[in-house]
């Protein structure tokens, strides 16, 4: 890699990867909660992460790449642990509050490369991908705060009883 354009291409593979193995384990999750409006919001960001894929799909086509080649082991390692947990013999009501914690770690770290990838995309000048970028980032942003929400609002205190 030699210049700014082949690290964003290296990142945008590496997000490729993250949503790709996300697409997988969401539905272990949806399957694990017990809360309804939590399966639910699995369940949607299941959706949302299809199309954030076909997204990047977009991205690589305007860039002339291939989408795949890379490994994110940073998902593999979220994952991993998320799956970890739901092994784990906990009360229902933990485990909801589990799998928030283990959801919000990785909205977090997609909320990171997204905000790189979209930074990278405006300092090189790729309009239409900065666009396409920062309708994912948006949408890794309200699925956080609807977790955070959820965690605040109701599931922590069904946790702590
Ligand atoms: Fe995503």
């Amino acid at each position: 890699m030699k210049k700014l354009e082949d690290l964003f291409e290296h990142q945008i593979k590496d997000l490729y990867s993250a949503e790709t193995q996300l697409i997988d384990a969401l539905p272990k999750m949806a399957k694990a909660a017990n809360d309804k409006k939590l399966k639910k919001a699995f369940e949607d960001h299941l959706e949302e992460t299809k199309k954030q894929k076909e997204r990047l799909e977009k991205v690589c086509d305007e860039l002339g790449i291939k989408p795949g080649g890379e490994t994110c082991k940073a998902m593999k390692g979220l994952i991993k642990e998320a799956e970890g947990f739901i092994e784990e013999d906990a009360s229902k009501e933990v485990r909801d509050a589990g799998l928030i914690a283990e959801a919000q770690r990785v909205e977090h770290y997609e909320i990171s490369g997204y905000g790189t990838a979209v930074r990278y995309a405006k300092e090189l000048g790729h309009d239409k991908i900065v666009t396409l970028l920062q309708a994912t980032l948006d949408e890794e942003y309200a699925a956080d705060d609807k977790l955070n929400d959820m965690a605040e609002d109701r599931l922590n205190k069904k946790a702590k009883k």
